[in-house]
């Protein structure tokens, strides 16, 4: 009776204690067959008992092994074979990081005028970084961009601004030249809302026969208006040393009313960028003839136009990793 007892409590999820219980039971020198063994040996006024007894040990032990039996069958055929009724996994979706979406929105509009993307290294070179783009050593405007060196004589460092890559591609390449080169630069710069000390560039760059300023304004009016929709820019005197004239490109963006497409909430002007004509010297420093060649270039920041486009408020967020922040870009291209 306690055999019994004992057989039609078991229970496990395990296919080998299944069969260890099986062998116990049923096997060939299990426990049932020696009590059938020892039925001879029974007394006759208790044979009818005894013989009820292993029946029914007999029938709960075979029982017990069949229902587990299938049972891990079951939950085994469930796991390989896609239960549609399973409940499934949850699949947490990623985003694109914000300054991705901008940058890959920018490469976009202007892979659409012709213009190629370059990339270089971060780690530069001071002929790459400083003295090709005509700001010889000592100059002052080395102050504009506070730099952070890795080594000096020969001065390595953190590249300042993309307009590095724009150089290598003109020393490695024939004009007519139109490339936009996106990346990340460094500048030892306080930490703020405002700014960081690295950030993303976009630079351009059109090298050409009698490419004049109107073509630069009008290229920027191009871009400025599929990045924000209608906009205006206005050019700025400025001085750069690898432009001449240089000019600050600042965007006078509004946000549309969803009834009538008007801008009503207008943000003021913004600056995003600097840009000008190639000065003669920088062209010479990479080998391309200032009588025969004229070019453009400019220079967008990739963090500052994805803050006005997203409304963040604070560049911080945009390399601090929070997920509560990423996972709002979900829905974003
Ligand atoms: N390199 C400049 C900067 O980082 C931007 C710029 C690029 C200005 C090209 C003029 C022409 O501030």
């Amino acid at each position: 009776k306690e055999l019994i007892a004992e057989a039609d409590a078991f229970t496990t999820q395990s296919q080998e204690e299944v069969e260890a219980f099986r062998i116990k039971f049923l096997g060939k020198k299990g426990l049932l067959n020696t009590y059938f063994a020892e039925f001879r040996n029974v007394a006759n006024d208790q044979k009818k008992e005894f013989g009820q007894a292993i029946n029914q040990l007999k029938n709960t032990a075979q029982d017990k092994v069949n229902t587990l039996k299938e049972g891990l069958a079951n939950s085994e055929e469930a796991v390989s074979s896609g239960d549609l009724s399973r409940p499934g996994d949850p699949v947490s979706i990623g985003a694109r990081h914000p300054i991705s979406i901008v940058k890959n929105q920018i490469i976009d509009i202007f892979s659409n005028i012709g213009f190629n993307v370059s990339e270089g290294p971060e780690i530069e070179d001071d002929w790459h970084n400083f003295t090709a783009l005509n700001l010889p050593e000592y100059h002052p405007a080395r102050d504009m961009q506070d730099t952070f060196f890795i080594q000096t004589n020969p001065d390595i460092l953190l590249r300042t601004h993309t307009s590095s890559v724009q150089v290598r591609y003109m020393e490695n390449n024939v004009p007519p030249i139109r490339t936009i080169s996106p990346g990340r630069v460094y500048r030892n710069e306080a930490i703020s809302s405002r700014s960081h000390c690295f950030f993303h560039q976009v630079e351009g760059l059109y090298i050409d026969k009698d490419v004049s300023f109107a073509d630069l304004k009008q290229t920027l009016q191009y871009f400025t208006t599929e990045m924000f929709g209608k906009s205006k820019i206005r050019l700025r005197p400025s001085y750069f040393p690898f432009t001449e004239p240089s000019a600050e490109i600042d965007v006078y963006w509004g946000l549309e009313t969803e009834t009538d497409h008007k801008i009503t909430k207008g943000t003021g002007w913004l600056e995003i960028g600097g840009c000008g004509m190639v000065d003669p010297n920088v062209l010479k420093n990479c080998n391309i003839d200032p009588e025969e060649y004229s070019g453009f270039a400019f220079g967008v920041g990739i963090d500052r136009i994805a803050m006005l486009l997203h409304q963040i408020s604070d560049i911080r967020l945009l390399s601090e990793n929070d997920v509560r922040f990423l996972e709002q870009f979900k829905s974003a291209l």
